[in-house]
């Protein structure tokens, strides 16, 4: 499966985040105890990173810095308002210390 190598896992230890700037796709990476999961870092209601958001291990999601929304990261699906609609997901694992993202997925 083509993918593309971002950065290592160290970039986003357990229960971290971090922004990958790819190419003018801007990804937020987030470790919840040592599952990953990537979106598209910007929320879907107005200009606001979704890695500068307030993420809450138990829910697996994170709150929007703006208004609040706050995110699921396994579907990309707002759970609160004011946002609704969704941000995409990306497919991210780790080779070893390697951090991928699926691709194709980035043509968008
Ligand atoms: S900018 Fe994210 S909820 Fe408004």
């Amino acid at each position: 499966m083509p993918a593309i190598q971002i950065g290592s896992l160290a970039d986003v230890p357990d229960g971290g985040v971090r922004r990958f700037d790819l190419g003018g796709v801007a990804l937020a990476v987030f470790n919840i105890g040592g599952v990953l999961y990537a979106l598209a870092d910007t929320c879907s209601h107005a200009n606001a990173s979704l890695s500068a958001g307030e993420v809450d291990t138990d829910e697996v999601c994170v709150a929007c810095p703006l208004h609040g929304s706050s995110f699921d990261l396994r579907s990309g699906r707002p759970r609160t308002l004011p946002a609704f609609a969704p941000v995409a997901t990306y497919k991210v694992w780790a080779e070893g210390d390697a951090l991928f993202v699926e691709y194709p997925t980035l043509i968008n």
